[in-house]
């Protein structure tokens, strides 16, 4: 079966075409990062009007790639939610509309279960059942995977996601957005040991985080060493970089482990935007090492938001029966 995939929640315009037999075909990505920098963060008006203006020329594009005519899919994907109305609304209609064009079944798709599926797009896939650690600017998660669809959620952040506190700790520095990579970028060169940050919710037996105290522990270390003109130095900078990643990072190695011991797993997938951190990597790569398990992660460019892992999520959806109604659902909220 080959399937067109949409992904249009957010800050970027994704599409592929992702074929059952032949693998991934074509995959184009347009991302809005530079526009919304500017205001420091996603202005969801100015996402929708940028994937109006994208998504057209990107799906021309993405069949040109593939050496396809347009329309020679099976069947169509697009991200249902969570995410932004408006961006979502973007990529769902001009999904079911072509789906009703070209007379092909439509599915909308879990975002979350995207990045959850993307390393399935890898040379060395995992296969069921697995540990998935799902760390996005919106979720984190640790989900039981017994199958497509199957899936028991272990724990997850109380409150903010660590996406989320990665971009507010770089935004105290000054950093721009989104901030996780450069937090990481300028923890490479810091000093890991000068500060240490608590490892919040360790203490206390189950698989919930929390992530906001970091924060604040950010700001207030960040306050304690600015100069009469308010401007931290360089090092200490990235010395307070490499202690909230480490903080953030050791915090999300111990729930891991965690998760392997209590469901007896011995496979760990990491996935969304944070899982292309490579401290996190290096950090369970260790961990799973000592549990005799394995680590997977999709490719840099399939951790963030991308048209592949949607196409991909929908191709197993529809495969198994499945398919979307003729109206138009949208939800920013929904839970996995
Ligand atoms: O999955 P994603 O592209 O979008 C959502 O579904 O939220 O994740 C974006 C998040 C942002 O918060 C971004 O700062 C973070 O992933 N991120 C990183 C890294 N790359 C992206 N965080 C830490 N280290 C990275 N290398
Ligand atoms: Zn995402």
């Amino acid at each position: 079966m080959r399937v067109l995939g949409i992904e249009t929640s957010c800050d970027e315009t994704g599409v592929a075409i992702y074929d059952s037999e032949q693998g991934l075909l074509g995959d184009v990505l347009y991302s809005q990062v530079k526009m919304h920098a500017e205001y420091g963060g996603v202005v969801p008006e100015l996402a929708s009007r940028d994937h109006v203006r994208k998504l057209l020329p990107l799906l021309d594009e993405v069949f040109q790639n593939a050496g396809l005519e347009k329309g020679d899919v099976d069947a169509l994907a697009y991200t249902s939610g969570p995410g932004l109305i408006g961006a979502l609304m973007v990529g769902a209609s001009t999904g079911r509309a072509l789906a009703l064009a070209w007379d092909k079944p439509a599915m909308g798709v879990h975002h979350m279960e995207g990045h959850l599926l993307a390393p399935m797009l890898e040379e060395h896939p995992p296969s069921f059942p697995f540990v998935a650690l799902l760390v996005s600017g919106g979720h984190t998660q640790l989900v039981q995977v017994d199958g497509i669809g199957q899936y028991a959620l272990l724990g997850e952040s109380l409150d903010d996601a660590a996406g989320e506190a990665f971009d507010k700790a770089a935004k105290m520095l000054g950093l721009d957005y989104p901030g996780g990579p450069l937090v990481a970028q300028h923890a490479l060169q810091g000093d890991r040991t000068r500060f240490r940050f608590p490892r919040p919710m360790v203490d206390r037996p189950g698989m919930d985080m929390s992530f906001s105290g970091l924060k604040t522990y950010t700001l207030n270390t960040a306050n304690d060493h600015r100069d009469n003109d308010g401007r931290i130095d360089d090092q200490t900078m990235c010395d307070i970089a490499a202690a909230f990643e480490e903080a953030v990072v050791d915090t999300l190695a111990i729930k891991c482990k965690r998760a392997l011991q209590h469901t007896g797993f011995k496979q760990l997938i990491i996935a969304g935007g944070v899982s292309a951190n490579q401290r996190l990597r290096e950090r369970l790569e260790e961990m799973v090492v000592k549990e005799r398990a394995e680590l997977f992660y999709a490719r840099p460019e399939f951790c963030t938001d991308n048209g592949a892992m949607i196409a991909y999520a929908g191709c197993q959806r529809l495969m198994a029966g499945q398919h979307s109604g003729l109206e138009i659902v949208t939800k920013p909220r929904w839970p996995l």
